[in-house]
């Protein structure tokens, strides 16, 4: 076998491994089941929104009650799950821990635990934004083909 052709053939051998691989992980992280995604500043680069050990300790808090009320993955009787996400910073780099919950596009400050601990028992399970910690909402839009719209209308300007 010539070398371009062995390079092929690793070529689509990696990709059908990488691809079983990538397979198993949207299955055991329920990517396609997540309905909510939780981004928040933690284990800055450049602590600017609160310290490193606030937002390490937002991060920890975060994870750990998102998988003692089970939403972190789907079940039986709930199929949807709450995905989330230590973003190093998220450029606002105030009053923080900053902390936004998409496809809502709800952005909190000052997501202590005792914060985050509100927004999942009101916002993520009982749908009722915490509005005293809100300094922004901008909620994404689900219709994937409006995008495509918008998109197009500024490549035509
Ligand atoms: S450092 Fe937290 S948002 Fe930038």
């Amino acid at each position: 076998m010539s070398s371009v052709s062995e390079s092929a053939s690793n070529t689509a051998s990696k990709s059908s491994f990488g691809a079983e691989h990538l397979a198993k992980a949207v299955q055991t992280l329920g990517l396609d089941k997540i309905q909510r995604h939780i981004l928040i500043c933690a284990d800055q680069t450049k602590p600017l929104c609160c310290s490193k050990e606030e937002s390490l300790e937002a991060w920890n808090y975060l994870k750990k009650r998102l998988t003692e009320l089970k939403l972190d993955q789907p079940t039986e009787i709930k199929p949807g799950c709450t995905f989330r996400t230590k973003a190093n910073c998220l450029r606002v780099c105030t009053h923080g821990p900053i902390l936004v919950v998409y496809p809502d596009g709800v952005w909190y400050h000052s997501a202590t635990p005792s914060v985050i601990e509100r927004i999942l028992q009101e916002h993520i399970l009982g749908s009722q934004v915490v509005e005293e910690y809100v300094f922004l909402t901008h909620p994404l839009t689900h219709d994937f083909s409006v995008v495509q719209e918008e998109v197009k209308d500024c490549k035509s300007v």
